[in-house]
């Protein structure tokens, strides 16, 4: 299997509303090609990484490269992995709202638990730990 880590620029077009048809239809994709992830959007700024079969998931980052919603992406890591790091839902976020700053930093660690890689963790930790207001 590969994981692909990479991390993006929202387009300023980009309203936070647009988000939950963005995931959905991650989600809608990644079910149809075993693909399993984690996506981040503080507002601004989006942390993805996925992994599934080889092909489909180098096949899914061309298409998120070409999407106008985001600008400036920047792949952070390319690795083959054995196992899933990432659970095994077709696109896990994190929930918004009441909760507190801490409490989100805590579900992000739950999240990436099983990421071997501690250069990855700690990119996702320090984009939790960023705090802008959507997280
Ligand atoms: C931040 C971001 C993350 C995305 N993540 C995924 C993803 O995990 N899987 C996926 O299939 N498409 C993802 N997309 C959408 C793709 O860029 C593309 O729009 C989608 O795969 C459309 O494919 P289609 O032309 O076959 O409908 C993402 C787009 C953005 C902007």
């Amino acid at each position: 299997m590969l994981q692909i880590t990479y991390h993006s620029r929202a387009e300023a077009s980009f309203a936070r509303s647009d988000f939950a048809s963005l995931l959905s239809q991650c989600q809608r994709h990644n079910q149809r090609d075993s693909i399993s992830g984690l996506l981040l959007y503080d507002g601004s700024r989006f942390l993805q990484a996925f992994e599934g079969p080889r092909d489909l998931v180098d096949r899914c980052m061309s298409r998120i490269s070409l999407d106008a919603r985001h600008t400036a992406v920047h792949v952070h890591s390319r690795r083959l992995i054995t196992e899933r790091e990432f659970g095994t839902f077709a696109m896990t976020t994190i929930s918004q709202g009441e909760n507190s700053p801490d409490h989100l930093l805590d579900e992000v660690k739950g999240l990436i638990a099983g990421v071997a890689s501690p250069r990855l963790q700690a990119l996702f930790i320090g984009f939790a730990a960023m705090r802008r207001p959507l997280l």
